[in-house]
């Protein structure tokens, strides 16, 4: 139940970022509702067993988790989101990044940032922790067979973007090109590098990295994710694009893909917000007339272009 302080911060920043809330209660965000099916209660977290703990960097870790009650694996989309409870500390939304083709495996990839991502570094084999989910809109994977997919990455948002790449390369001839395009801010910052490499090596994808800022040793491009786009390998008019990251860097890959020519209505982004229920109810993640948890966390742009282009809502 949303407490009437909330509703009221909520409608005074609707108001101020020139929005209405009427009729947000019967829905108005005009992105398609996606049917989730939840096998227990979505309000009651679920035990989950650390089985592996991988660091990927000096401050982001990949945990693997197991159901403590066993079962068939954990049946997620690629852009998924979890929330995730360490217990006695507090719980927070985190995208799942393994191979929703393998749902024995579930893994999640974090960067401590705040109180409850620090705890969670701090977890090890054996250990608990509650899963509430998957909550949220996929990546339309099915939807862009027989097109080129351009997926841009910056940081952290590579993790719900590597659930995609699986499920792409599960499939791989039925889409045309598949390049990836990931920014960091050091050479250090990257994720997954074993991938990486491994992926950099095949011949049906085309995977290009840049850094910020970059360090004795770094042979590659420098620059942000954006100068990557003009140069890449994809058809414009005939490609779908996956982007996250921060806001700032999706609001330039925007502009630079439509630079490029890929249609609006071809680009999907996946949005962050502070959440608590997961399941449109509390309105903490309101944005605009939408609710990320429930209509995202992955809009089709231009069904969003006009929430995007505020600078806070
Ligand atoms: C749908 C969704 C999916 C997400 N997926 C992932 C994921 O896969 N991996 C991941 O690491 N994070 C992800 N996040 C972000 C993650 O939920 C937050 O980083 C987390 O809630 C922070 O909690 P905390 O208690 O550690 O930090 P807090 O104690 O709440 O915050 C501490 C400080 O960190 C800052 N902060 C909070 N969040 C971020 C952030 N995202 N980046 C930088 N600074 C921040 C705060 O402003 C504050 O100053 C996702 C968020 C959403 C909404
Ligand atoms: S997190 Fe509660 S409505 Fe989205």
């Amino acid at each position: 139940m949303r407490r009437r302080t909330e509703v009221h911060t909520t409608n005074a920043r609707a108001r101020r970022a020139g929005f209405s809330l009427q009729g947000v209660q019967q829905r108005s965000c005009n992105t398609p509702r996606w049917n989730k099916e939840h096998k227990g209660h979505a309000m009651i977290p679920q035990p989950f067993r650390v089985q592996q703990v991988r660091r990927e960097t000096h401050d982001t870790f990949t945990l693997e988790l197991e159901p403590v009650r066993g079962g068939d694996g954990f049946a997620f989309r690629a852009g998924q989101f979890n929330m995730l409870y360490v217990f006695g500390v507090g719980e927070i939304p985190i995208s799942i990044s393994s191979d929703p083709t393998q749902p024995r495996v579930l893994m999640h990839t974090t960067r401590e940032v705040g109180t409850v991502t620090k705890a969670m570094g701090k977890l090890r084999r054996g250990d608990v922790i509650g899963v509430r989910g998957p909550f949220g809109t996929p990546w339309p994977v099915e939807q862009a067979q027989g097109a080129d997919v351009v997926i841009v990455a910056g940081g952290i948002g590579l993790a719900p973007l590597r659930s995609a790449l699986y499920q792409l390369l599960a499939h791989r001839d039925r889409y045309e090109k598949i390049v990836l395009l990931y920014g960091t801010r050091t050479p250090n910052d990257i994720l997954y590098r074993r991938e990486l490499q491994r992926w950099r090596a095949q011949f049906d994808l085309e995977v290009h990295i840049t850094v910020d800022r970059a360090m004795s040793g770094w042979r590659g491009n420098v620059g942000v994710v954006t100068t990557l786009i003009p140069r890449a390998p994809f058809e414009a008019r005939n490609a779908v694009a996956f982007v996250c990251g921060p806001e700032i860097m999706m609001r330039f890959t925007v502009l630079e893909l439509q630079r490029r020519g890929v249609p609006p209505s071809n680009i999907y982004l996946s949005m962050e917000r502070n959440m608590k229920c997961g399941t449109g109810v509390c309105g903490h993640c309101q944005f605009g007339p939408c609710f990320v948890c429930k209509d995202g966390p992955v809009f089709r742009y231009d069904r969003v272009a006009h929430l995007f282009e505020k600078r806070e809502i």
